[in-house]
Parts: structure tokens; sequence; C-alpha cells
């Protein structure tokens, strides 16, 4: 029997977690204009502690680690039980939840705001649609998610911003925003892994009541 999509992710970062902390440690990214947005509305939400869920937040850092330093209360989750123990020395105040994203369970309406960077895009694309909708379920009212997407999905399928849009109106969210971004701001050099890589970036809102 072949192994699951989420298997051979699990055991892929479980295999090269030390190599991924040392790598993003010299990263720049969106992630933390993006996590700003999430923590502002969630502040408008007049939350003075926020509840916050990171979805694949692996040796959580830059992340986790912000979102923490910012006040908020994390809920950090990842497949990879090697990344989850990298990020137990570093945010040891998070509560950390492993296992796959997809069979996540919550009670409704219970965070201010969701995170997911370099990570949902591992959901084939069936799967993404089915873990919007979850986490539009787990969402206040007004609350945001910001995560990003590869433009070329698992099954080498162009991941736009219309895609984006239309599958965020589908399950719910409104004031979708998406921007197609380079990584490293097209600065990295030809060694990278990421170079010439597009990500698009998007934050949506669940409605408020
Ligand atoms: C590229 S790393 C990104 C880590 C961190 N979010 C960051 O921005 O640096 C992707 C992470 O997503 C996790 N991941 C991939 N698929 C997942 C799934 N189905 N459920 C939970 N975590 C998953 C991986 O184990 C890995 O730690």
């Amino acid at each position: 029997m072949s192994d699951t999509p989420q298997k051979i992710v699990e055991e892929a970062y479980d295999n090269i977690a030390d190599w991924y902390l040392a790598w993003v440690e010299g990263q720049n990214s969106p992630r933390e204009s993006y996590t700003d947005k999430v923590l502002q509305n969630a502040a408008a939400l007049s939350s003075s502690k926020p509840r916050i869920l990171e979805l694949g937040a692996g040796a959580g850092v830059p992340i986790t680690r912000m979102l923490l330093d910012r006040g908020a209360q994390v809920v950090a989750n990842d497949i990879s039980a090697k990344q989850l123990k990298l990020a137990a020395v570093r945010c040891p105040e998070a509560t950390l939840v492993a296992g796959d994203m997809l069979a996540l369970e919550f009670e409704p309406a219970s965070f201010d705001g969701v995170v997911g960077y370099y990570s949902i895009f591992h959901l084939p694309r069936k799967d993404q649609k089915t873990m919007l909708a979850k986490i539009h379920d787990w969402l206040k009212p007004g609350g945001m998610l910001a995560f990003n997407l590869a433009t070329m999905d698992e099954e080498e399928r162009s991941t736009g911003s219309s895609w984006a849009t239309a599958c965020f109106g589908e399950v719910g969210f409104e004031g979708v925003e998406a921007e197609e971004l380079e990584a490293g701001d097209g600065k990295l050099g030809e060694d990278d892994p990421d170079f010439g890589v597009k990500f698009l970036w998007i934050a949506a809102k669940k409605r408020s009541i």
C-alpha cells in the first residue's frame, strides 16, 4: 500500500528539520507582515490576549515566537514530531498539537486568528478547500486567516488569485486580499531552494455577525 501525501511530508520534515531551521533563520518573507495583520485584526475584535492557531508551525520560529512575544495564546500544530520537538524548546508557552492539520478538531468560533505559512499547500488541492472550511468554522466572526500557497500546487496545477478568491467565497470568507510575491523579494541566490519561486499570499476574514 502506498503512503499518503501527508505521511510522505511528515517523514520528509522529520528528516530535514535541523537543515530547515538553519535555513529559515536566514530567510526574509512576508510571514511577519501577514501575522501582524492577523494580530491587529484580533486587537480590533477587542481580544486582549487573542487565541491564535498556527498550522504547520515548524520549529516555532519565526512566527510562533512572534505571536507569543506579541501577547497571543498560541496553539501550534505540526505533522512532524521532530519539528515540534524543536518548537517546544523555542516556544515553551505555546500549546503544541501534533498531527495532520486536516484531522484537527476544535470548538467552533474558538480562535481570533489562524495562520499557516508554507504548510497548507502541502495538502492535496481537494483537501485544501476542506481545510479552509474547517478554519472558517474555528474562527470567531470577524477573525482573520493568513497563509500562503505555492503558485503551482502538488498536482502541478496553478493556484492563482482567481482560484483563491472563488474558493474563499464558496467557503464563506470575505475581504479576500491576495498577492503573488517572488520568494526573498527576488534576491535569492541560484542555490537557494526558493530561487525563482512565487507564492500567493492571502488574508481573509470570516464575516462578522
Ligand atoms: C516549509 S515548513 C514551514 C514551517 C513554518 N510554518 C515556516 O513558516 O517556516 C512546512 C511545515 O508544515 C508541516 N506540515 C506539512 N503538512 C502538514 C499537515 N498535513 N499537517 C500539519 N503540518 C504539516 C511540515 O511538517 C513543516 O513543519
